[in-house]
This record gives structure tokens, sequence and C-alpha cells, in this order.
């Protein structure tokens, strides 16, 4: 009896499993309108941002103008970005989206880095990009396999959420891509620079072993990175 049981639990939990919509990675929303607001005395905790009364909210909660340029200028790394998340557009949150756009001097590059909580889909404006990304090997994870592509204008490209993955201007004039997130608040690893010059540093022992480096030439990243 009570392994008819166990097996009728597990047929069921099985189908439900098998039967499940595909889900997004936010939650779904609850409600119609969630204006995010910033208020530190709350004292709810939410997965997101708490919501405005929606009798407050404005037009100006889901607007925000000018994606036509570029805001902040990373000149080491030859581009511009202006990321458009919930904390720049307040009616956002708990939409499960976001965007951004990047434009890449000839040879800009967004160096390595990972999305933790969003896909990355790319759309190239204008220009040429060499655009790649990592996948671990499932059976020893210290071999990846790197898909890899040269966009050019109107071509869509997707990092799944995640992966390690670069974007470079291989062009001879500027490029612009619009990145799309399935997350309110994507968030951005970069690899290099976590790796060498993190606020509080990673001994040099851990980086001699994990990048093979010899302690001058960790002493020589630190500081370019820095
Ligand atoms: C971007 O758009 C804004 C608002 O429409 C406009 O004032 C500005 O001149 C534009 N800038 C560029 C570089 O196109
Ligand atoms: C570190 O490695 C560089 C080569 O990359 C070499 O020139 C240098 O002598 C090494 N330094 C030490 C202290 O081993």
């Amino acid at each position: 009896m009570r392994m008819w049981w166990f097996i009728t639990t597990l047929v069921i939990t099985a189908a439900f499993i098998c039967n499940s919509p595909a889900y997004a990675y936010d939650n779904n929303p609850l409600q119609d309108i969630c204006v995010a607001v910033s208020d530190s005395e709350a004292s709810v905790f939410v997965n997101g941002n708490i919501c405005k009364d929606p009798k407050l909210a404005t037009s100006n909660d889901f607007y925000f103008p000018s994606l036509n340029i570029s805001k902040v200028v990373y000149p080491n790394y030859g581009i511009g970005a202006t990321f458009v998340g919930v904390q720049d557009m307040p009616g956002l949150n708990t939409l499960g989206m976001s965007i951004c756009r990047i434009e890449f001097e000839p040879q800009g590059h967004a160096p390595l880095h990972t999305h933790p909580r969003a896909t990355e889909l790319v759309t190239v404006l204008e220009g040429t990009l060499y655009v790649a990304f990592l996948v671990p090997d499932t059976a020893n994870f210290f071999y990846s396999r790197l898909f890899s592509k040269i966009l050019y204008p109107g071509d869509v490209f997707v990092f799944p959420r995640g992966l390690i993955h670069f974007q470079y201007n291989v062009g001879d004039t500027k490029a612009v891509v619009f990145g799309n997130f399935n997350s309110q608040n994507s968030g951005i690893v970069t690899v290099p620079s976590s790796s060498f010059a993190s606020q509080q540093l990673i001994v040099d022992d851990i980086l001699a072993l994990g990048f093979q480096l010899n302690k001058t030439e960790i002493a020589e990243l630190r500081k370019k990175f820095s």
C-alpha cells in the first residue's frame, strides 16, 4: 500500500514538473504596476523594490529619455554605456526586463563579464562586433567551449544567463548595440578587474595558482586594473 502511494505521488509530481510552463527568471508581475520607491525606512523586505501606491504613479515612472547616447564612458575599454534598469526607470519593478545601449570605438571592448541574473539579447545598430560566450564542459568544468560570431547591423545574438562573454569592435568605425535583459536588475561581474583590483585584494597565492602567474606579473596586473 505504502509503495503504491509512493509511486502515485511520484507520477503526479513528474507529470506536474513536465507540464509546468516555462518561467521567466524574475517573478511574474502580480499586479498591473509596481513602481519602485527608495525608502530606507521601509520595514518590509521584498525580492525587488517595494511598490509606490499605484494612485501616485506618473507617466515618468515608465519613461527613460534619450537612449540615443551612451552616458558613462570607460576610456580604458573604449566604450560608453547607458544601462536602464529599475533604478533608472522605477516602473520596471517586477516586470523582469531592462535595457542598455553600448557604444564601442574601433578596438573598444566589453571585457570578459557575466550577468548573474539575466540572459542578454544584443542587437547591433551600427558597426561590426566580434562577440562570444563560454559554456563550461559538463564532464569537466575546467574546460569550456567558445560560441562566437561576427555581427553586423541588424544581427541579434544571445548570451545565456550567467555565462562569461565579451564584445569587441573589430571594425574601423564606431559600433552601437542595444542589449535587452530578462531581469530588472541584471547585475554585472567583470572578470579581469574583479580578479586583480577588488577593494580588498585577493591574496597573491590564489592569483598565482589560479592564473599561473608569478608575483611580479600579479603586481603589474593589479596596477593596470586599478
Ligand atoms: C539625444 O536625444 C535628445 C532628446 O531627444 C536630444 O536632445 C539630443 O540632442 C540627442 N543627442 C544625440 C547625440 O543624438
Ligand atoms: C615572472 O615572469 C616573467 C615572465 O613572464 C619573468 O620575466 C620574471 O623573471 C618572473 N619573475 C619571477 C620573480 O619569477
